[in-house]
């Protein structure tokens, strides 16, 4: 597995946990868009090798697909990563990658939807729910077909950073399990997984 993150890497650091003594899965690469994303700590403390792409890289190139293909990565996670993946590597990786987004979708989602954003713009509509979607990934932004949902309440007096932390609090329950059973449920994508 890899995985690709933008932030702080709560959710990397509940996988690479979760995977760390498995049987038939591991966490070989952790992904960051930033030099200082507090991600690539926690991957060196479970000793996961890391890769930093810049934007060039990302969006012009293919040379991290082929190093994803280099290290026979078979799936992708895409946890708290912000920039929009591009066909190359959807192509590359069709039904193998896998996006948590902090909202019930198709609500709160698409361009500009990431972080305290979605949070904020949740409240100023007076949702009295939110939740998490786990999700295929395609080229559509948000777009691709889910695999899990779980919600939380959302109070009239909650702010955003209540409402980060009751969400984050449910990506770290489920996240690592709804990616276990993906792989477990498509043998033909996983191989003897
Ligand atoms: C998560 O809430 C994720 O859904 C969102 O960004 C946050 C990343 O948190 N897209 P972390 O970096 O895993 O702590």
């Amino acid at each position: 597995m890899a995985i690709f993150a933008s932030g702080a890497g709560s959710n990397a650091e509940k996988i690479m946990e979760h995977f760390e003594n498995h049987p038939s899965v591991c966490v070989k690469l952790v992904v960051a868009s930033k030099k200082n994303a507090g991600v690539l700590d926690r991957a060196a403390r479970f000793g996961v090798e890391t890769m930093i792409l810049n934007k060039t890289i990302f969006f012009d190139t293919n040379i991290y697909v082929k190093e994803l293909q280099n290290r026979h990565i078979d799936i992708v996670i895409l946890a708290g990563f912000l920039w929009k993946v591009p066909a190359n590597l959807v192509v590359a990786f069709q039904g193998r990658i896998l996006n948590i987004h902090p909202a019930l979708l198709p609500g709160y989602g698409g361009k500009g939807m990431y972080g305290h954003f979605v949070h904020e713009a949740v409240i100023a509509a007076g949702e009295k729910e939110s939740g998490i979607t786990i999700h295929l990934v395609d080229e559509v932004y948000d777009h691709g077909k889910h695999l899990y949902q779980a919600t939380c309440s959302v109070e009239p007096t909650d702010s955003p950073d209540d409402l980060a932390k009751k969400i984050h609090e449910l990506e770290h329950r489920h996240f690592a399990a709804v990616i276990e059973n993906y792989i477990q449920e498509n043998p033909v994508l996983f191989g003897a997984a």
